[in-house]
Parts: C-alpha cells; structure tokens; sequence
C-alpha cells in the first residue's frame, strides 16, 4: 500500500527522535520514497547523516536551501508529498500548526500543503495533558488531521504516563490509512455484534462463542472510509471501535429495541451480531438452587431482529449473516429470502480460520441474483472490506437505475 508512495517525514526535537530512524527504515522497506525535514532542535537527538542514510536523500533542515525545481523548499517539499507524518511531534511543533505559525522548514511546509498528514505527539505526561496542548490537538484534528494517540507507559523524564511514541508497526499502519478511499463519505451505516445474552438468574445465561471480532472489524473499516457508524453490541471483551453512536445491550430483546429505534436514521444495517434464538421463559430473581437430578428449561422465542428490519426496510440495503455447519449455501440463500436481505455473508464454522474468536474468516457472500462469491481466508478486517466493496457497489448500481 505504500510502494511508491511519497512520504515527508517531519522531525521534531524530543527525545523520541531517535525512533524516527526505524520509522524511516520501515518506511523505505514498504517501499515508500522517504524525504525527511528536521528542526534544529531534532538536529540535537539525532543526526541528520543517520537521517540522510535512512532515507537515501539529502536532510531537509533549512528553509533557504532550495530543494528540486523550485527555489523555496517549502513548496518544492509539499509538492513531493503524497502525505507528511510529524513522528514525534513536541508540544511547539503542535502549538505552532494550531496557531498558524510558520517560522521554520517543517512549519511552514505544513502550512503550505493539503496532503493527508499524520501528527504522532510524544511527549512528557503533564504536557500531553496541558488544556493548551489538549486543546491544540483538538483545533488540528477538527482542521482534519490525524493525530495518533501517544501511549502510556515509562517515560523518558523517569515517570510513568500517557506520552510514549505509539509502536512503530502502528505508525505505519496509520499511514497506511491515511490512503484508504474515503468512499463511504456521508453513508450512515448501522452495525450489531457480539453475541447476546440471555439470563437465566442474576448469576445465568445463555449465550454463544461469538466475539464481536467480525462486527466491530466492520466498524472500524467503514469508519475508516469515511462512514458514519453506528454500532449496537452485545458484550464482548474486546475494545471498543470508533463508532459515532454505541449502544451496549444484553439480550436480544434490547437489541431488538435499540435495533428497532435506529434503523430508521441509516442507509445500510449490517446485522453481524449473533443473536440468541430462544431465550429463558422465565428469570428466576434469585440464584437457582440445586435440586433434583435434572431440570427443565423452557425457553421462548426471540424476535428476529433482522427480519422485523426486512419488512421495514425500503430503500436501505440490508446485510445480514450466517454462520452454518452444513449446507452453507442453501441454508444461506433460504435467510436470504426470507428476510428480505440485500446479500448475505455466509461462512462455514467447520472450516479452520473462520467463524467465532478467530482474527480470519472464509467467506461466501450471496446476493439475490443468486450470484455467490467464495472469497479465500483473509483478515477479518480484510474480510470487512470486501463486504463493505459490495455494499459500496449497490450503492452505486443503485444511484445509476436511481431506485
Ligand atoms: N438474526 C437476528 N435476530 C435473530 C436471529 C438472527 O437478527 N433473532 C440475524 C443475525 O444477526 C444474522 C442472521 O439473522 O444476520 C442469520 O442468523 P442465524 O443465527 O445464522 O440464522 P437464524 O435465522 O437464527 O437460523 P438458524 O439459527 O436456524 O440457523
């Protein structure tokens, strides 16, 4: 994703400097044509003849030299660009681009560009949580930078807290994103995951293997593209993804509800969540004591979320899943149908690599012109962009025949 790709990799002076020289490093080694721009106060962690042969290119360092054909290095460096990544970025450099001031290469360069830029502060904890600096990374971000998060841990000023670089594996994977399409730009997307449960007593229930791994995958990847996500989860034990609207829900009778009360508000739902069948008849209030050899639970029907969504749905397109141990396919196209589904995602449990708790999946989606694609094992993220793909297609088919 980052062959090719042209990256100015601004330095600024704090003592994570030194983990810009790995960055750059797998930087080149994804194939990216790396230029790097420091300020003097960098120049004082790291030099810039590592820098230099890092990068195989001269060290930006200073606003009078020219760089390429132009005279000015500013706009010879925002013209290279196909993103620019500050990594670190000290408090001043932050301060500096919120307060629109360009006394320097980097702050100037970035003043002069409209590339996606990735800002990646690392700094000492009680600076990180100054309100002018919070606040200085909120004016970026609503101007539409990225701004990684810094992590916590020890420190460099012998503390412990929120101010470390975030892992370089993580910075390249920011940056990968700053080139995903922003596709889904204005589509409102409605997400369920995670399984359901359904209580027997105030310590009992009834649930299954479902880790909301699939669902919350969904939500992260559509997030990503630009979509506006809101997601309804059973528990999990997973962090939550960045969706606009979370509702956290037990049974499936809430799910139904929180279901039922949003779907109106979106263009897509995407039903990914595993969704108790029956539940208990009755709750017991307190513990269900020991007794005789066996007991008896009765269990009653739950409503089906995404059929009641299927007779309402109108112009929304409608996904759902299914997950089978046997006759995937014509067990699939049969909830298809019944459900008045757009297309079904249908992946088999008895294959390694798909189905619950698993970081893969294989799968099979269905539309309703009978067409099945078999897609091989991927990443569930992957697996989510290709799901979103062919929702992002029916959108589109559907702008042309205007239905
Ligand atoms: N689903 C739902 N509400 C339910 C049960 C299922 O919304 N009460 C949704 C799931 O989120 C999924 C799709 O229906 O998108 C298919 O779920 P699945 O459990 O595979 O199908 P069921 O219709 O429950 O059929 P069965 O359990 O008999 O295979």
């Amino acid at each position: 994703m980052l062959k090719n790709k042209n990256i100015v990799l601004g330095i600024t002076g704090g003592i994570a400097a030194y983990k810009a020289a790995e960055l750059t490093r797998a930087l080149v080694k994804e194939g990216a044509k790396v230029k790097v721009i420091m300020t003097k106060s960098a120049t004082e962690f790291i030099t810039p003849l590592s820098m230099r042969t890092l990068s195989q290119d001269q060290v930006y360092t200073d606003m009078f030299i020219p760089a390429g054909k132009h005279d000015m290095a500013h706009i010879a460096l925002a013209d290279f660009a196909d993103a620019f990544v500050i990594a670190p970025a000290t408090a001043n450099i932050i301060g500096k681009i919120a307060s629109g001031i360009g006394d320097d290469l980097l702050s100037t360069t970035i003043m002069a560009q409209d590339k996606p830029t990735l800002i990646c502060p690392a700094m000492n904890d009680k600076m990180l949580s100054n309100s002018i600096v919070r606040d200085n990374i909120l004016k970026l971000k609503k101007s539409g930078y990225v701004v990684m998060e810094s992590v916590e841990g020890e420190l460099a000023c012998k503390t412990k807290g929120k101010g470390r670089l975030p892992e370089i594996s993580a910075i390249i994977d920011e940056i990968k994103n700053l080139f995903v399409p922003r596709d889904f730009d204005g589509v409102k997307i409605l997400v369920t995951a995670g399984p359901t449960e359904e209580p027997l007593d105030p310590v009992r229930f009834i649930t299954n293997l479902s880790s909301g791994k699939m669902g919350y995958a969904l939500v992260a990847v559509a997030q990503k593209r630009g979509a506006r996500v809101t997601l309804i989860t059973g528990p999990t034990s997973l962090p939550l993804p960045p969706a606009e609207k979370i509702f956290q829900i037990r049974t499936a009778k809430e799910m139904y509800d929180s279901v039922l009360s949003e779907y109106r508000k979106v263009d897509v739902i995407i039903k990914a969540a595993a969704v108790a069948d029956y539940r208990p008849k009755k709750i017991a209030a307190e513990k269900i004591k020991k007794s005789g050899k066996t007991i008896t639970l009765e269990l009653e029907k739950n409503p089906d979320i995404i059929a009641e969504v299927g007779k309402r749905k109108g112009k929304r397109i409608l996904v759902g899943f299914a997950m089978e141990t046997q006759n995937l396919l014509s067990n699939a196209r049969e909830k298809l149908e019944k459900k008045n589904m757009d297309f079904i995602v249908a992946n088999n449990l008895r294959k390694k690599g798909a189905g619950f708790r698993t970081d893969t999946n294989i799968i099979t989606i269905i539309d309703r012109k009978g067409n099945a694609e078999s897609l091989k094992k991927m990443a569930k993220t992957e697996a989510a962009g290709a799901i979103l793909d062919r929702v992002k297609k029916m959108i589109e088919e559907r702008k042309r025949t205007k239905k």
